[in-house]
């Protein structure tokens, strides 16, 4: 785990309020595992606290590293990120977390995102298959509120797998909420493992609906951190467990069996 500076090489709005962003990034972070994350500091945003973001992606052109985030803009930090411009440099320090664990070679899974949810969900499709998984045999499902809220949808075509769309609103896709598909294409498709990352409600439907499936299910929690590194408790969520009442979503997370915690 190490702080480095990072040039911002490409920052686009892609849908309303949602940016992705490429950060020229040191090669230790070809090694970043899916679900791991970077906490990120921004001088002008004038916040004494770093802020934590999935790794989406980890991509190389040039002989560059390039880490991409995709993030939504809600406060202070994101609200200066999605000004700042290509040359400008970010403070990143990561990689960290653990990680969604790999699907063994003929498992099928259901990787699942909720709006901005989604973005750890391309670095686990991108190592999947460059462990030699085969795209179509897993299915990717992206919520939203509505249209605006489904990202990255193209990308996870791209690569072959096939795309659930749901919106609230009926906008995108099927009308209704994410696990509505899951539901129906559990028995045809018997996941092996069910990865999602997504809004509290959605991760308590998911982990709802696979209470009994033999299925690992994983969450990532994305909830409010301070110092990413397991000394202040900001971060905790109850255990499910009686040996120990809580865990650091910092430190033990951000990545959890459903089954490990109270979600
Ligand atoms: C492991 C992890 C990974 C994350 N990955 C991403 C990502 O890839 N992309 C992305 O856009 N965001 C991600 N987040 C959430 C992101 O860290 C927050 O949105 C960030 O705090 C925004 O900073 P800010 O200064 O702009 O706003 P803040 O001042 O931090 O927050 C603004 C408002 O959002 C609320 N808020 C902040 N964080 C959260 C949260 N996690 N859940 C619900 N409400 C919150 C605050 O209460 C406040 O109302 C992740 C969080 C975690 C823990
Ligand atoms: S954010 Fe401080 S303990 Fe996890």
């Amino acid at each position: 785990m190490k702080l480095s500076d990072c040039t911002i090489l490409w920052n686009r709005e892609v849908s309303p309020g949602y940016y992705h962003m490429g950060l020229e990034s040191p090669e230790r972070y070809t090694s970043a595992m899916p679900g791991q994350f970077v906490m990120l500091k921004a001088e002008k945003a004038g916040t004494l606290l770093r802020r934590p973001f999935s790794i989406h992606d980890v991509t190389t052109k040039d002989g560059k590293t390039i880490v991409e985030l995709l993030y939504k803009v809600v406060g202070p930090n994101t609200r200066v990120y999605g000004q700042m411009k290509d040359g400008e440099v970010l403070s990143m320090l990561g990689p960290l977390g653990n990680r969604f664990s790999e699907p063994e070679a003929g498992e099928t899974t259901f990787l699942a995102g909720g709006g901005i949810g989604i973005a750890p969900m391309l670095l686990l499709a991108r190592r999947m298959v460059a462990a030699g998984a085969n795209p179509a045999d897993h299915t990717v499902f992206i919520g939203g509120r509505s249209d605006e809220d489904v990202l990255a949808e193209e990308a996870f075509r791209t690569l072959g797998f096939p795309v659930v769309v749901t919106t609230d609103d009926g906008s995108a896709g099927e009308k209704g909420r994410i696990t509505e598909p899951m539901a129906r294409l559990l028995e045809e498709k018997n996941p092996a493992r069910v990865y999602a990352c997504g809004p509290h409600p959605m991760l308590v439907g998911i982990a709802e609906l696979m209470k009994g499936h033999p299925a690992l299910c994983e969450l990532s929690l994305e909830i409010i951190m301070a110092c990413g590194m397991g000394a202040c408790m900001g971060c905790v969520v109850e255990s499910s467990g009686a040996d120990e009442p809580y865990k650091h979503v910092c430190i033990d997370g951000p990545v959890f069996d459903a089954r490990s915690i109270k979600v």
